[in-house]
């Protein structure tokens, strides 16, 4: 059996072509979950200004990503870490705030889980249930588990299910339990066409919230690393203070800067990703064979149920080029669920085709 702390990521497809028997091909990859827009266009336009910054040191902790965050969410620079993707924070926060026991919600993404326990704290896990179509935790259940926890990890959309705990519930719960954590991960919350009223990060700071954010999906900037966390000003200073220095690179660094300026983009990737998932769902809603969850973001649960082995849907969508990202190693997800990120409309339409003839294929 893996161990709980081995490093899981999506699968490859060239592997998943290898175990299923199909032969080598091309894929169009809905595994992944970045902005199906893409790289904003300005990066590329003023590319050169990012090779200006690979020969000097960096800003030891990233100053152009702190700037990004002040700019669009008027987040002072003393409540603001930059790491090297949201994944150095999340590794680090379990390891300075010593955390002893925590809650973390399951399904959900891997990391959490990882960085709690090579830190040493022990995991409870909170889980969803799939026949309440992995709705968040509701604050009875939160409050149970707050019982016998330090801390408790959630992210805000949930990846993979896609569940958002309502702003006002988690303000609430943290108010109410204030020498309880609240580590809370909102890498997909810019996609959400009402984001200002639901992300934490424009919320006052409360000192037991800590708020991890990332530029990498809403981005599609996978390979700068560029995220950070967002929290009261002591907490700031106690990660800041066990923080290596220099792991922002100028690149990143610069990008970020950058980025601050994209407001059309954003909006733009907003209106077209709400329109886009609520015309896939209720095409994937259709398909006798496949149980979508609803989602507000560029990504969609689904559970595959016209068999009982995910894998003769995987082999279908393989044999046409088609990869989606099987959650099998996700706790609680074990039976036949895999996840799509949206891509171009043609795209997702050509994945629609597929698993509908799956559909058709297997009566
Ligand atoms: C929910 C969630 N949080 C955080 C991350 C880490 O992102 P990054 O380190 O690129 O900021 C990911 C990456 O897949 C993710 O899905």
């Amino acid at each position: 059996m893996t161990p709980a702390h081995a490093y899981q990521h999506g699968g490859s497809p060239e592997k998943d072509m290898a175990r299923l028997g199909v032969s080598e091909r091309p894929v169009t990859d809905f595994s992944v979950n970045l902005n199906p827009l893409g790289r904003p266009p300005l990066l590329r336009e003023r590319w050169m200004e990012l090779w200006d910054r690979v020969e000097g040191y960096p800003s030891v902790e990233g100053e152009g990503v702190a700037r990004y965050y002040e700019a669009k969410f008027g987040i002072p620079s003393g409540r603001f870490l930059a790491g090297n993707g949201s994944t150095e924070l999340i590794y680090l926060i379990p390891r300075v705030l010593r955390l002893g026991r925590a809650a973390v919600i399951s399904p959900s993404y891997h990391d959490y889980e990882r960085a709690c326990l090579l830190a040493g704290t022990r995991v409870i896990h909170l889980p969803l249930a799939s026949n309440s179509g992995f709705s968040p935790p509701d604050p009875n259940q939160v409050e149970r588990v707050l019982a016998s926890v330090d801390a408790v990890w959630l992210g805000r959309p949930n990846n993979p299910t896609a569940s958002l705990l309502a702003r006002t519930v988690l303000l609430d719960l943290a108010d109410r339990f204030p020498d309880k954590w609240f580590i809370v991960d909102e890498a997909f919350i810019q996609f959400l066409e009402d984001w200002k009223e639901e992300s934490l990060l424009l919320e006052s700071p409360r000192p037991n919230l800590v708020v991890i954010h990332s530029l990498t999906k809403f981005y599609a900037v996978a390979g700068l690393r560029l995220g950070g966390a967002v929290a009261d000003e002591r907490v700031i200073e106690r990660l800041r203070h066990a923080k290596e220095p220099w792991t922002v690179n100028g690149v990143a660094d610069r990008a970020a800067a950058l980025l601050a300026e994209s407001g059309g983009f954003d909006e733009q990737t907003r209106s077209h990703v709400g329109a886009e998932v609520k015309r896939v769902f209720s095409r994937l809603e259709a398909l006798e064979g496949i149980t979508p969850f609803p989602s507000p973001v560029n990504y969609l649960l689904c559970q595959w149920v016209r068999t009982d082995d995910l894998d003769d849907l995987l082999r279908h969508l393989l044999g046409r080029g088609v990869y989606v990202r099987d959650c099998r190693n996700f706790a609680g997800l074990e039976r036949g669920y895999f996840r799509v990120g949206l891509r171009a409309p043609r795209e997702n339409d050509r994945l629609l085709e597929c698993l509908a003839s799956a559909c058709g294929r297997f009566p």
